[in-house]
C-alpha cells in the first residue's frame, strides 16, 4: 500500500501527528485509544470498507472531521446518496487530483478540533472557578455565621453577667436587712404569675419580673438606723424611708439596662386613689409594672411574718387585699390575683427557690 505511506508523509509535512493503519479494525482500536482530529479513509480498497470504518468511528471520535477518498466521480455521488450517513460529517475528496483540497480540508478539521479543545479547557476553568467561588462563599458564609453566634454568646454572656450584678446589689441590700431577706425574689415570682394571669405583653415579662426584683433597689440610699429598725417608724423616719422610690428612680436611670424598669421602681407605692407617692399618680396613670408590683409587695408583707407581726394566713390577705381594691389598688388586678388564689400558687411553686428563705418581709 504505497499510496498509504504516501498519504501519511503529505499529512505528516502538516506537522501533524499521523497514525496509519491497514485494516478496520487496526483503525478502531486505534482511534478509542487515541483522540483522533481527522480521519481520512479511502473509500473502497479491496474488501475494505473506507466509509464504513467513518461511519463506525463516530462512537470512539464524534467530533473528528471524517474524510474519504475516492477515486472517480462515480463513487462520490454514490456515497452522496447513503443513508447511513445521517449524523456523520463525511467530505469527499478525489484522489490523487484534489491533494490540495484534502491538505485545505484536514487543516481546516484540525483548527475546527482545537477551538473545540479550546472551548472545552475554558468551559473546565470556568466550572472550577465558580467551584472556587461556591466554596468561597460556602467559606464566608460560615465564618459570618460563626462570628454573628460568637457575638449573640458574648452579648448573652454580658447580659447575663449584668443581670447577675444587678441581682446582687439587690441581695446586697437584703443582706442588710434580714427581714426582707427574699422578699425581692417572692415579689418579682408574684408579679411574674400576676402578669402572665392579667394577659401582660409576653414580651415584657421578662422585664417586668426584673423590675419587680429590684423596685426596692432605692433602699440602698435609705439609713441603717431606718431601714433597720426593729419597730414601727415614726413620722421624720417614715418621710425618709418613702424616699426610696425616688432614689431607686435617680440610680436606675444613670443605668441604662434599668431605664426599662424605672416605672416599677418609682412608682410602685403609687395607689390607686392617689393617696401614694411619690408622684401621686391615679387609677390607669399609674403605670402597669407599677401596679403589679404594688400587689406582690403588699401580699409577701401580708404573708411573711414581721418583726413586730406574724404572717396573715392566704384567707386574711385576700380578704385585705378585697377590701382595699379601688383604694390602694387596681380592681382588675386584684380580681385576678385573689380570684385565681395566686399566692398559694406562688407558694407551692416557689418555696424551693434557693432566695425564698422563708424569713420575713416588709412593704415600705
Ligand atoms: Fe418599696
Amino acid at each position: 500500500m504505497e499510496a498509504l505511506g504516501e498519504l501519511a508523509e503529505l499529512l505528516g509535512g502538516l506537522g501533524l501527528q499521523v497514525e496509519t493503519a491497514r485494516s478496520t479494525v487496526e483503525a478502531l482500536n486505534k482511534l478509542r485509544a487515541d483522540a483522533a482530529h481527522v480521519i481520512v479513509s479511502y473509500h473502497l480498497s479491496g474488501n475494505f470498507d473506507g466509509v464504513g470504518l467513518l461511519e463506525g468511528s463516530i462512537l470512539s471520535a464524534p467530533e473528528a472531521l471524517r474524510i474519504a477518498l475516492v477515486s472517480a466521480p462515480d463513487e462520490a455521488v454514490e456515497l452522496d446518496y447513503r443513508p447511513s450517513h445521517a449524523g456523520a460529517i463525511i467530505r469527499l475528496v478525489a484522489k490523487p487530483s484534489e491533494r490540495s483540497r484534502l491538505v485545505g480540508l484536514v487543516g481546516e478539521g484540525v483548527k475546527l478540533m482545537t477551538l473545540v479543545d479550546e472551548q472545552r479547557e475554558l468551559v473546565r476553568k470556568l466550572s472550577l472557578d465558580q467551584g472556587k467561588l461556591q466554596r468561597r462563599e460556602t467559606l464566608l458564609d460560615t465564618v459570618v455565621k460563626e462570628r454573628t453566634k460568637e457575638l449573640e454568646e458574648s452579648y448573652e454572656k454580658l447580659k447575663i453577667a449584668n443581670r447577675q450584678a444587678l441581682f446582687g446589689l439587690a441581695e446586697a441590700i437584703e443582706a442588710k436587712d434580714p427581714y426582707t431577706k427574699g422578699h425581692c425574689g417572692r415579689v418579682a415570682a408574684y408579679s411574674l404569675v400576676l402578669a402572665k394571669e392579667a394577659g401582660y405583653p409576653v414580651d415584657g415579662l421578662e422585664t417586668l419580673e426584673f423590675g419587680a426584683f429590684l423596685h426596692d433597689i432605692g433602699k440602698i440610699g435609705i439609713k441603717d438606723a431606718v431601714l433597720l429598725k426593729p419597730g414601727p417608724l415614726d413620722d421624720a423616719e417614715w418621710v425618709h424611708m418613702r424616699e426610696h422610690p425616688v432614689m431607686g428612680f435617680a440610680i436606675a436611670s444613670k443605668i441604662e439596662m434599668l431605664h426599662p424598669i424605672m416605672p416599677a421602681v418609682r412608682n410602685h407605692h403609687e395607689r390607686w386613689d392617689g393617696s401614694g407617692y411619690p408622684d401621686k399618680m391615679v387609677a390607669e396613670a399609674i403605670p402597669l409594672s407599677a401596679r403589679i408590683v404594688a400587689i406582690a409587695d403588699a401580699y409577701d408583707a401580708m404573708a411573711t411574718d414581721r418583726p413586730y407581726k406574724k404572717a396573715l394566713s392566704l384567707e386574711e390577705c385576700e380578704a385585705i387585699l378585697r377590701k382595699t381594691a379601688g383604694k390602694m389598688y387596681d380592681p382588675e388586678l386584684i380580681e385576678v390575683f385573689v380570684g385565681r388564689h395566686l399566692g398559694t400558687l406562688y407558694h407551692e411553686k416557689y418555696d424551693d427557690l434557693p432566695y425564698d428563705d422563708g424569713h420575713a418581709a416588709s412593704s415600705t
